[in-house]
């Protein structure tokens, strides 16, 4: 476990913490950057005033746990009709997205039009895309079943190839190339996937942290954060010039969240969706980024910053951890001056739609009518 222990040097190149500085304490006037962020607007949006107080009285009643509950187990469940759910649930919101973007069309002139799915099955967005340009050509990531991944039901042609694997252990890829040897997962990691060069039109980013998924103890915690660190970083690394980025998110108000977007926002045209077919009552979202500079100092330094948070989340401490998570992030309240009007204006449309689909839920029904 030594490797987990130490590796300042290669997380924070140069930045040796002075003896006053408390790792773990973020280097900001705000302890809690979401709640001022969440302070702000409500004070300056109908909106979210809306969304925040039809999710607390959801949250007071146990009819909204349980309702929450239940769609996860339905989520994950494996037999073949979930299944068969799951990916026209996939189509059906692949197409809602397609038809306010045009995202899943990759951009007509492209000489080799390729498609990256970070996270592919049961690969409901992937037939959208193929369908709207059939002469693409796409590679497609995918957590093995006997892991606890999806099952793949795309219908497989020869344009399509698709690597079973862990996106999260893709060590080569995000930047290391020898892992210490030992490191928990020390014989998981895997070897080069994207060659340097390899540039795609249109990609990705839709894994969700699987409960289904067995990992090692150190993971738990952080997993969510590698998983999305890993998709942005290659994604991004990958991404032609002007290309689109499908991105799903959670929570447009979260500290991570809101400094995501203000980054996108320096380096491609960003719209927010929360497709009606699924999505309307959670506080998950999906960006669509289109025309990204991919080539812009902003966007090389975004993919860095991931693959050192990448690496700090795999092999270090959780001192190390939490140090990364604030690094090359602006605090709240400079984010709130920098991007505070674009994050309200961004928002306006997916807390309308998250509270008129939470006005309608019987867990909010049944406390209005108790009132
Ligand atoms: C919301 S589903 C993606 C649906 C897909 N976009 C579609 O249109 O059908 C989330 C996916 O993330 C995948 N996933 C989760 N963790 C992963 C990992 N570590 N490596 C690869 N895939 C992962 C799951 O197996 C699942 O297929």
């Amino acid at each position: 476990m030594e490797a987990l222990k130490s590796l300042s040097s290669l997380l924070f190149p140069g930045q040796a913490p002075t003896p006053s500085e408390k790792l773990d304490e973020p280097p900001f006037a705000h302890a809690n950057p979401s709640k001022a962020i969440k302070a702000y607007l409500l004070e300056r949006s109908a909106e979210f005033r809306e969304i925040s107080e039809l999710r607390q009285r959801g949250w007071d009643n146990p009819e909204g746990d349980s309702f929450f509950q239940k769609q996860r187990q339905n989520a994950d469940k494996s037999d073949d009709r979930t299944a068969a759910y799951f990916f026209e649930l996939m189509r059906r919101i692949g197409h809602e997205l397609h038809r306010s973007t045009g995202a899943f069309a990759v951009q007509p002139g492209s000489p080799h039009p390729n498609i990256l799915d970070m996270c592919m099955a049961p690969g409901g967005f992937l037939d959208v895309a193929l369908s709207k340009s059939p002469t693409s050509r796409a590679l497609a990531f995918s957590l093995p079943a006997s892991d606890g991944g999806h099952k793949v039901l795309l219908r497989m042609t020869s344009n399509v190839e698709i690597r079973y694997l862990d996106v999260t252990m893709l060590a080569a890829d995000m930047g290391v190339e020898e892992v210490p040897k030992d490191h928990p997962d020390a014989d998981r990691f895997l070897p080069r996937q994207l060659e340097p060069r390899q540039s795609f039109d249109l990609v990705f980013c839709d894994g969700q942290v699987l409960r289904t998924h067995a990992r090692a103890p150190y993971r738990e915690r952080r997993e969510a954060k590698r998983l999305s660190v890993t998709q942005l970083a290659l994604g991004l690394e990958h991404l032609r010039p002007g290309g689109t980025m499908v991105v799903l998110l959670h929570k447009l108000e979260a500290w991570d969240t809101a400094n995501l977007l203000r980054i996108f926002h320096k380096f491609s045209t960003v719209k927010l969706l929360k497709p009606k077919s699924g999505h309307a009552k959670r506080s998950s979202f999906y960006m669509v980024a289109t025309d990204v500079r991919s080539c812009h100092p902003q966007a090389v330094r975004a993919i860095d910053i991931w693959k050192a948070a990448w690496k700090a989340a795999t092999f270090g401490s959780d001192e190390e951890y939490q140090r990364m998570l604030w690094n090359g992030e602006l605090g709240a309240e400079q984010l709130l001056d920098d991007f505070g009007l674009e994050l309200m204006a961004l928002g306006k449309e997916i807390w309308k739609v998250q509270a008129d689909a939470l006005a309608k839920a019987p867990f909010i029904q049944h406390t209005s009518a108790s009132r």
